[in-house]
């Protein structure tokens, strides 16, 4: 199927962004947590801000009962109204997620477009996805989005026209509507959902091609901002698109890099990840991410400069879990060090003896991160099947004693054994190895 993005619908915002449109930031905090509710306020303002939108006014409202019909209280979204009027603004984002329903009833009685932290991050997204394939996925989730929440439209536009002089619905109408647009909806999804498919089998096969040239694969990872496209660019001149902006990289790049021992290893820059990244686009990006999870290596890229550094860890392991490869060999790699260190990032040395601190923007301690890679690769261990015919039964029974055999069986006088092995064994019997 051929696929443009316009021909996903890119939602309210989009429109918003176009009219130049102000918005209010809502944040809410549970007792004690103040302080961290500003900063998570302050990154969604850098969203705001990533997206093209102007945030006028920033609230923190304590949240000592979740409200099902309106998230807050009465007299919370009394004053959001009066500053709504006051600050003549047309948009509302919270930084949390809302449900159709508070959306719906909020909406009323601001008269302002309600938006949650998951519709701005899905049209942040949608508004930097440069290949197909991002784009779909994109385009899946906000469908996903959307579904639950049609109703909203038009029920809003069948009571306006119910009863209207010529051409106005008759009751009903709107409803019959929502059913149409949703099977329409749902169908879109489907044709994606498939289509999203094929694309991760074009990819499993190049992933299959790659594995059988037994390149290790370095998957860079970490919060969004965090510089990992700046090192893979400083590592590689790669070209990749570099901004001071929230999820520059939705795309998985990658590139072939040369170890000071000429040994070629494959870098792959991911999308970054973010807190409370709804669980539907960890869904959607699950083939992209997937590369992470193929990676043999992953390298941790965490900002030094952060004053949430270890929320920032703990988000990108969460997502890393959710994606099965918070087990795989992993380099903590601290950057914009040259930078004052944050209060949090100064303690992470204690938490990572082995921490690498690097800035990749002034390319500096880069020979330290590849000694440190160098070593993970050593240290690596692969399940390869091995082939020694007759006159090279001597060598199998060596490589038995250094690796674990995992399986071993005859064809004619050949001798084929599956070994788990490091890297180093690798390299010495590497005219053993059975292609995959
Ligand atoms: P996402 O695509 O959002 O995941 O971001 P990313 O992790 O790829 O970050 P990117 O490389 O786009 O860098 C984000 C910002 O941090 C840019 O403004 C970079 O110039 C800056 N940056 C990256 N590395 C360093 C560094 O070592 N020091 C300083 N001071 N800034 C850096």
């Amino acid at each position: 199927m051929e696929f443009s993005s316009g021909q996903a619908d890119r939602g309210r915002l989009i429109e918003a962004q176009a009219f130049s449109a102000k918005a209010i930031l809502i944040g809410t905090y549970e007792e004690k947590q103040k302080t961290q509710a500003s900063l998570h306020l302050d990154e969604l303002e850098r969203l705001v801000d990533t997206f093209g939108l102007l945030s006028v006014q920033k609230l923190l409202c304590p949240l000592r009962k979740i409200s099902a019909k309106t998230l807050l209280g009465k007299g919370k979204v009394e004053e959001i109204r009066d500053l709504v009027v006051a600050e003549e603004v047309t948009l509302v984002i919270f930084d949390d997620e809302i449900s159709p329903q508070q959306q719906r009833n909020l909406e009323k009685i601001l008269g302002a477009m309600v938006v949650d932290r998951t519709e701005l991050i899905l049209a942040v997204f949608a508004q930097r996805a440069h290949t197909k394939e991002a784009k779909m996925q994109i385009a899946l989730a906000q469908y996903q989005y959307q579904l639950p929440r049609l109703k909203r439209l038009w029920t809003h536009l069948g009571r306006q026209r119910v009863g209207g002089s010529k051409g106005g619905f008759l009751k009903g109408e709107g409803e019959r509507q929502i059913e149409i647009d949703r099977r329409l909806l749902r169908r879109k999804i489907t044709v994606l959902r498939k289509s999203l498919e094929e694309l991760k089998k074009n990819r499993s096969i190049k992933r299959r091609r790659r594995e059988k040239e037994h390149l290790v694969t370095f998957a860079i990872v970490g919060y969004t901002n965090a510089g990992k496209s700046t090192l893979l660019n400083a590592l590689t001149n790669a070209g990749v698109f570099v901004e001071d902006k929230l999820f520059a990289t939705l795309d998985t790049k990658s590139t072939v890099y040369h170890l000071p021992n000429n040994q070629k290893i494959l870098l792959i820059d991911t999308v970054g990840f973010v807190r409370k990244l709804p669980h539907r686009i960890i869904e959607a990006f699950k083939s992209t991410l997937e590369e992470a999870a193929h990676a043999d290596i992953l390298l941790h890229l965490i900002d030094a400069s952060s004053e949430t550094v270890l929320e920032e860890i703990d988000a990108a392991s969460e997502v890393l879990k959710e994606l099965h490869a918070d087990k795989k060999p992993m380099i903590q790699v601290l950057n914009k060090t040259e930078l004052p260190l944050s209060k949090e990032a100064s303690a992470l040395q204690f938490r990572y003896p082995k921490l690498v601190k690097i800035s990749a923007l002034e390319q500096k301690n880069f020979s330290q991160l590849i000694d440190a890679m160098m070593e993970k690769i050593q240290n690596l261990r692969r399940r390869l099947v091995f082939r020694f015919d007759q006159k090279d039964y001597q060598y199998a029974a060596k490589l038995m004693q250094e690796g674990e055999v995992l399986s071993k069986s005859y064809e004619g006088n050949d001798l084929i054994i599956e070994v788990q092995v490091p890297e180093r064994i690798q390299k010495q019997f590497s005219q053993f190895i059975e292609p995959a």
